[in-house]
């Protein structure tokens, strides 16, 4: 797997080391931690474009399937370096995919992401909807869904593509969590805030044709998405045909609810400020997941913001004693 010693990759080495699963982990560590992958878990340190690394791990782990993980996921740092974007996230993934056929490698599980939808004409959003992402960041996953389709006709691969929304929370043991520096994303932030790591909080736009002005999104937990993952593994290897699923909960939240809820589960009234939109942010994007339930017959099991809010908590109070002990 790439990208493991992330927050979703690292979740995805717990499920399958709870499941008894062997994996090994290649990841060049620029946002990940070496400490997020069990000591028990072969590591590789090392990037995902390096050609003979890469075919090297596959051989000598007799790897049959490849989960890929390791992207640059931040929209507005795509905006400013599509370049760069366009060379990990697309080019470099090309390279590996490459590197699957030629190691006879059959099954192919792929993060995408709700960009590729951009602004959505009607929500719940289904996997048929016409992709028009609007961000760098959604162009260079929506070009590797394309790869990989057209791969999958030309030789024995098949890939299961999944397409998270907003991913938080973190494991339920406390191993696992979000832990890259400088978060910007939502509930990271609110938490942060409600912890007096940083001063307040912004909230980027109350303008939105929504509930309450504010950008709507569905918040999908971490260990509910690594299992997706698993679901979709099991049903390559039972022969299921290539799919693409949305992951997420098919439930949307605004802005402004999710700060609520991370203000009446840390009993902390913390500053809020509203300023303008950010550029980029749809106004609201929610899961369609029928499929991925019927398909992969993913069941959810930490569907419920404030539990997710509490795991958010519980890691972020945790990291901060990391990095102060
Ligand atoms: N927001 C704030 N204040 C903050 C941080 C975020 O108001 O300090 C708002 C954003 O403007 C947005 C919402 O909270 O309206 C969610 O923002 P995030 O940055 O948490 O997440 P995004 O929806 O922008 O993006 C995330 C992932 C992408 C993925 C997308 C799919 O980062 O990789 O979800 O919906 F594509």
């Amino acid at each position: 797997m790439t990208g493991g010693a992330g927050y979703i990759g690292s979740h995805m080495v717990l499920a399958l080391r709870d499941a008894g699963e062997k994996a090994v982990v290649l990841d060049n560590l620029s946002t990940g931690f070496r400490w997020a992958v069990p000591e028990d878990v072969p590591f590789v340190a090392g990037d995902f474009g390096d050609e003979d690394l890469v075919s090297e791990t596959l051989a000598r782990h007799e790897v049959t399937a490849i989960a890929h993980f390791a992207a640059k996921i931040v929209v507005p740092e795509s905006v400013a370096d599509p370049l760069g974007y366009y060379h990990n996230n697309t080019a470099k993934a090309r390279q590996l995919i490459e590197c699957a056929v030629d190691a006879g490698v059959e099954h192919f599980i792929f993060s995408s992401t709700a960009a590729v939808y951009g602004d959505p004409d009607h929500n719940p959003v289904t996997e048929d909807e016409t992709l028009k992402p609007v961000s760098p960041y959604g162009r260079s996953k929506l070009m590797v869904e394309w790869m990989l389709q057209d791969t999958a006709k030309a030789h024995p691969l098949r890939y299961a593509i999944l397409r998270y929304f907003n991913v938080a929370g973190a494991d339920p043991q406390g191993r696992s969590g979000q832990s890259t520096p400088n978060a910007t994303h939502l509930i990271k932030v609110a938490v942060q805030a409600a912890l007096g790591h940083r001063n307040g909080m912004e909230v980027f736009g109350t303008d939105y044709p929504t509930q309450d002005g504010s950008c709507v999104r569905d918040y999908i937990q971490v260990t509910d998405l690594a299992q997706a993952h698993m679901d979709a593994l099991n049903y390559l290897r039972s022969g299921g045909d290539s799919i693409t699923c949305n992951c997420g909960y098919a439930q949307g939240y605004s802005v402004l609810e999710v700060i609520d809820v991370v203000k009446n589960v840390s009993g902390v009234d913390f500053p809020v400020r509203i300023s303008g939109r950010r550029p980029g942010d749809p106004s609201a994007i929610v899961a369609g997941n029928a499929r991925i339930k019927s398909t992969l017959n993913w069941q959810p099991r930490y569907n419920d913001l404030k539990q997710i809010v509490q795991q958010a908590l519980d890691w972020e109070r945790r990291l901060h004693n990391r990095k102060a002990g």
